[in-house]
């Protein structure tokens, strides 16, 4: 079995003036080389674990290795390690895609030749060749989701933490960016990611974490979880496990 690459032990947060955690004691594992999805209803915790994971909140209580670095204190060493994709599109409107990019490399410290050689690698990978030059807010919804993407992968992470990267964009952008995923993945990125989509998350994930309200609920393969709860599917499990009570 390949090592393991995140570790997450009994990890507490609430954020300040809130009376509920957004997660309680909450502990995973991820291996090297998975596609691992986490699951559950709005304010679950999903994008607060995630942005935990990515640096830019912090935690209360509990461990959090990874690459082999612990969290805070190794946290300059493990950024040029990670990618971030966050939820809410994070770029410039009145710039465009290459200016916008050019930015995310500087913050990276890559030099101009590889960037450009990365930059067009990964714009046409992502079909926005033809739209590079354009202002970000001439963009539709895919092709912002998109170009988000690129702004994640550009130095080549190790680990890519994606919050709902197939959220309202068509068909045709979502086959485009699910297929760029196993691709990516394939060549050796480790990706964690969130959905409301459970249909996509079988397909793509080679093990999930089902959480609600801050807490873990199950964790295991699509396949094993499916078998061992004679549901048909995820989607039926999602609603056994979480209820049908609408979420603020
Ligand atoms: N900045 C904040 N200040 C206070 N509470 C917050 C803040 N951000 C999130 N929360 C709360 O923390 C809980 C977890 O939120 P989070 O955004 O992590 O959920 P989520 O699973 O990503 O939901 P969604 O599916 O809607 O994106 C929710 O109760 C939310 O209201
Ligand atoms: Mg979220």
């Amino acid at each position: 079995m390949s090592e393991i690459i995140i570790q997450v032990n009994n990890v507490n947060k609430t954020y300040r003036g809130s009376y509920t955690p957004a997660l309680r004691n909450f502990s995973i594992e991820v291996r090297e080389g998975e596609i691992f999805g986490l699951l559950g209803p709005n304010g679950a915790g999903k994008s607060t674990l995630l942005n935990i994971l990515s640096g830019l909140l912090t935690f209360d209580t509990g461990n959090i290795s990874i690459c082999g670095r612990n969290m805070p204190q190794q946290l300059n060493e493990i950024k040029p390690l990670i990618g971030v994709v966050p939820q809410e599109i994070a770029l410039y409107p009145t710039l465009t895609a290459v200016e916008n990019l050019k930015i995310f490399g500087g913050i990276y410290g890559i030099i101009s030749k590889e960037l450009k050689q990365r930059m067009d690698n990964l714009l046409n990978y992502f079909g926005l060749e033809q739209s590079k030059n354009r202002q970000i807010k001439t963009y539709s919804g895919g092709m912002k989701r998109r170009i988000n993407l690129i702004a994640g992968l550009l130095h080549q992470p190790k680990v890519l933490f994606l919050d709902e990267p197939t959220v309202s964009v068509d068909v045709q952008s979502k086959t485009l960016i699910l297929d760029n995923l196993k691709e990516i993945n394939a060549q050796g990125t480790t990706i964690i990611y969130t959905s409301h989509f459970m249909e996509e998350a079988e397909m793509l994930c080679s093990r999930v974490a089902f959480m609600d309200e801050g807490k873990l609920l199950c964790k295991d393969t699509p396949q094993n979880l499916i078998q061992n709860t004679n549901c048909p599917n995820l989607e039926s499990l999602y609603l056994k496990l979480t209820g049908k009570t609408l979420r603020d």
